[in-house]
């Protein structure tokens, strides 16, 4: 059982092995981004029930544009799809939507239907689900350096003003208040973080689980968050 007073305000998940779980029916990959996003949607329903206040998603990385078009296109075609089919119930539920990445260089389409799920949503004060697109943490982590270089090159700010928490405030996650998780969860058996919050995930609890991500139940949910409360965290201190 979990323990409703200790959960975690704030989980990622890195949703692997998508291609696998197709593979395995031989089916096309992109059949099994749909079976993911489906998953995804049951995650982000029991995330709201049970009181996680955020829910980071890793849906596709600066490095995924080296995937085949048909695949790239196939999930952004989801994405459509996803806010047709899904933003009244978002609404409805009080989930706040919003994009961390570079989502702009998406095509328009899906930019479109992204920024509407986003205004939308805006003063929704339920889960907030962040979905990273065209994320990379190296790139987010660049585009902080590069806007507090800006700063400096106008006087504003002198070296000795660059703190951990100026820097933060420069991430994706800075601009949309989003916590450093507490819980990373990572589908599929793979044990690596693929460029996903490197700055963010510094004290992050990780939970590997073999599970393919459209496989991924609530109940699995479930499981990772009961490993989660099972550790003792002490942020490098004793
Ligand atoms: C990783 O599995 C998964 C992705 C790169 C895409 C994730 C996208 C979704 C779950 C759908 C997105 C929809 C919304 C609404 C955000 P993989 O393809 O790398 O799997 P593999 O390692 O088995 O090949």
């Amino acid at each position: 059982m979990i323990d409703k007073d200790r959960m975690p305000a704030s989980v990622a998940i890195i949703m692997d092995g998508n291609g696998r779980w197709a593979a395995k029916r031989k089916l096309p990959r992109v059949m099994g981004h749909n079976a993911g996003m489906n998953a995804l949607v049951e995650i982000v329903r029991h995330s709201s029930n049970i009181g996680i206040r955020h829910l980071t998603v890793y849906a596709f990385s600066t490095e995924n544009w080296k995937r085949s078009s048909e695949e790239i296109n196939g999930i952004f075609s989801l994405l459509v799809k996803f806010v047709d089919s899904k933003l009244e119930e978002l609404d409805r539920e009080h989930v706040r939507v919003r994009i961390l990445g570079d989502y702009r260089k998406l095509p328009e389409k899906s930019v479109g239907r992204l920024e509407r799920m986003m205004e939308r949503t805006e003063n929704n004060t339920g889960l907030q689900f962040n979905i990273c697109l065209n994320y990379g943490a190296r790139d987010e982590i660049r585009r902080a350096a590069a806007e507090i270089a800006d700063l400096a090159s106008r006087g504003e700010i002198r070296g000795e003003d660059v703190t951990e928490e100026l820097l933060a405030a420069h991430l994706y996650t800075g601009k949309e208040a989003v916590p450093d998780p507490a819980l990373l969860i990572r589908t599929s058996g793979e044990m690596r973080l693929s460029n996903f919050l490197l700055w963010q995930a510094a004290y992050s609890e990780m939970v590997f689980t073999d599970v393919l991500w459209p496989d991924f139940t609530p109940r699995e949910l479930e499981r990772c968050i009961e490993e989660y409360q099972h550790r003792d965290r002490r942020f490098g201190g004793r």
